[in-house]
């Protein structure tokens, strides 16, 4: 049997005595998951005029008609995903016989025309027929015409592409997007109809014109960004899901509400926030949501969302920044310069396996990108005869730096957080990619 070594020692931690104090303590949380991005909440304040926009697009699927395709955008957490499955939900609670399908694709997840037909065919047969790879297109293509007539019938099918942006611009999303606006030229019995949702506002113009035509005969359903008093409504509508009674108070939602709102009405950061500040205040086994509990809230949900951008980024702009952070951890008081990050650059690229050494151009392009996303700052100096060069220091904590480089080196490039730069051997000298001892 496992156990806990009772020592006198105070700084011992006894996991026992914390889960009974914990059972006993305050109760922060009444229904956590309804803090969760999946949660559909019952009523969705604020969005009244998209939900009834959407309704009188969508009403003649009731009666088996099937509606025009159409388009949802606006900025991230406006509310877009929610507002399309509450209203698929709707109409399956009013359609007492063939209610419509709903097949739902996140083209971020399933992001190739190949995945997407499989996918689609995949959730209608309710088991993966389709391999994941292997069979041409057009075969999925005429097998899944069949299906939708012989399973679906003559009752509407929705697909909901959502971040569609993602799709578009590839050349190929293009043309599956194409022929799926033209799928209901192919079928006999039922009906499809195409809902696009994307955050990207510009992504129109990568449409190609024969998409437009099958998506736009209706015009855009625009979501406009909460502002703080919005935000404020539905926190407090989740909060009365999620929270015991007494836990938060109105100023706390109003601070919430307004920190969300200056960072473009995000509905999703709000609730992110809220569930981070609970979280903490539980973890402290306090009564009650403090004000501190939402500023290290806020902290912490910054950090995580630099970590998760530098996760995010091409592998040739984190090995740009694994080169700075390598000339940084193992050159202490060295002047980095973009000279040496292309150097280290290019010593990381030789490690691993198809990638290519680059430019000092593409370097240079790298080192402008991380600091316009204030992971660096990068100023730029005369060197006289010798041109200019770019002089960077980190602009974040470093070890926000190494937490993501160890969970990339982990996921992506392993072993090159110990290489030691040689532009900072002093006993080495590189001439022409071929390294030297030096003599003197
Ligand atoms: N009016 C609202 N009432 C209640 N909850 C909302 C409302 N709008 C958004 N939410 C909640 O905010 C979160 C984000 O919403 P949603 O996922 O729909 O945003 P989105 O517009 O699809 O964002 P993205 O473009 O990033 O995918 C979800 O948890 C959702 O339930
Ligand atoms: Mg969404």
């Amino acid at each position: 049997m496992l156990t806990n070594p009772k020592n006198n020692d105070n700084h011992s931690f006894n996991i026992d005595r914390f889960y009974k104090k914990y059972l006993k303590g305050p109760k922060i949380f009444k229904m956590r998951e309804a803090l969760e991005p999946s949660y559909i909440p019952e009523e969705l304040p604020h969005r009244d005029n998209e939900i009834k926009k959407i309704a009188g697009i969508t009403a003649c699927a009731l009666e088996g008609d099937v509606p025009p395709s159409f388009l949802c955008y606006g900025m991230t957490g406006t509310g877009k995903t929610a507002t399309i499955r509450y209203v698929s939900q709707k109409i399956a609670q009013h359609c007492e016989k063939n209610p419509p399908w709903w097949i739902y694709i996140n083209c971020n997840i399933v992001s190739t025309p190949y995945r997407i037909l499989a996918h689609i065919y995949n959730t209608i047969e309710g088991k993966e027929k389709i391999p994941p790879t292997g069979l041409p297109k057009d075969i999925i293509f005429k097998k899944l015409l069949g299906l939708l007539d012989i399973r679906i019938k003559n009752t509407v099918c929705f697909l909901v592409l959502d971040e569609i942006d993602i799709l578009i611009k590839k050349r190929e999303g293009n043309e599956i997007l194409y022929d799926l606006t033209r799928l209901n030229e192919n079928l006999d019995s039922c009906r499809a109809c195409i809902i696009g949702i994307s955050n990207k506002l510009r992504f129109m113009e990568y449409l190609d014109s024969r998409v437009t035509s099958g998506l736009s005969g209706q015009e855009p359903i625009v979501f406009h960004p909460y502002n703080a008093n919005e935000l404020a409504d539905i926190l407090i509508q989740r909060s009365r899901i999620a929270f015991n009674e007494n836990v938060l108070d109105q100023g706390i939602i109003k601070l919430c509400a307004g920190l969300a709102a200056k960072e473009h009405g995000d509905a999703r950061k709000a609730l992110q926030l809220l569930r981070k500040a609970g979280e903490l205040a539980e973890r402290k086994q306090h009564k009650m949501i403090s004000e501190s509990d939402i500023t290290k809230a806020q902290k912490d949900l910054e950090k995580d969302h630099i970590v998760e951008y530098m996760l995010s980024m091409p592998l040739q702009a984190q090995l740009t920044l694994t080169a700075i952070h390598l000339l940084m951890k193992y050159g202490k008081g060295h002047i980095i310069t973009s000279g040496d990050i292309y150097e280290t650059h290019s010593e990381l690229a030789e490690k691993v396996p198809g990638i290519k050494r680059l430019t000092q151009r593409r370097i240079s392009d790298y080192i402008n990108e991380l600091s316009l996303a204030g992971i660096i700052t990068a100023s730029t100096k005369s060197m006289g005869h010798y041109g200019r060069t770019k002089l960077v220091n980190f602009d974040i904590e470093k070890d926000l730096v190494e937490r993501a480089l160890s969970q990339i080196e982990k996921i992506r490039i392993s072993g090159i957080l110990n290489h030691k730069p040689i532009v900072l051997l002093t006993d080495k000298v590189k001439i022409k990619n071929s390294v030297f001892r030096k003599l003197i």
